[in-house]
């Protein structure tokens, strides 16, 4: 991918079908089993599922999945363009993320996360995310998974 010019205040905005082929190459780039163009289309028509994108100047530089159904809420899918990383976006897409469950009605936002992704781990824990369990060998490559919340009626963090 080219390198982009450094973005000043990307805003957090619902995703729409157009931001499909950006954040495709930011969700091919992140992961080793990346989600599909119908992965993220079938986000956008869920009910229970709220899409969202930072983007600066139509510059697609991250992306949130996540679904809120009743009294919990859900990651399902969170990256930031390799040349935008370190620089708070994922910060501010995980703010967001609570505000959005916390305004459904959601008590628990959960996850689950790779062992071995040191980085989204911290950047979750940041959140104020605490690990309540494991799956072992959940992953296609057998790797475990570290199962993560955050309990939203605590106001404080
Ligand atoms: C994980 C990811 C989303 C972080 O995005 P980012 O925009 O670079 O993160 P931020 O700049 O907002 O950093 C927030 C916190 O995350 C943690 N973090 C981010 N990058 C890190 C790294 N390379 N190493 C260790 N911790 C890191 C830090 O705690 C950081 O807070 P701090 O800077 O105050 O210490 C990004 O690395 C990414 O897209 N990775 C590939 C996709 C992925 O793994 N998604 C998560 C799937 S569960």
């Amino acid at each position: 991918m080219p390198a982009m010019p450094l973005l000043t205040g990307p805003k957090i905005r619902p995703m729409t079908e157009k931001d499909i082929d950006q954040l495709l190459i930011i969700e091919v780039a992140s992961f080793s089993a990346p989600w599909t163009r119908e992965h993220f289309v079938a986000e956008l028509d869920a009910q229970y599922s709220f899409p969202y994108v930072a983007a600066a100047d139509d510059v697609v530089v991250g992306y949130l999945c996540m679904m809120s159904l009743f009294e919990e809420a859900q990651i399902l899918d969170i990256a930031v363009a390799p040349d935008q990383r370190g620089r708070g976006i994922a910060r501010l897409l995980m703010d967001h993320a609570i505000s959005v469950a916390r305004e459904k009605g959601a008590e628990l936002l959960s996850l689950e996360v790779r062992a071995s992704n040191i980085a989204a781990i911290n950047l979750y824990e940041r959140s104020g995310f605490v690990r309540t369990g494991l799956r072992q060998k959940y992953y296609e490559n057998r790797e475990d998974a570290v199962l993560m919340e955050k309990r939203l009626l605590d106001k404080c963090c």
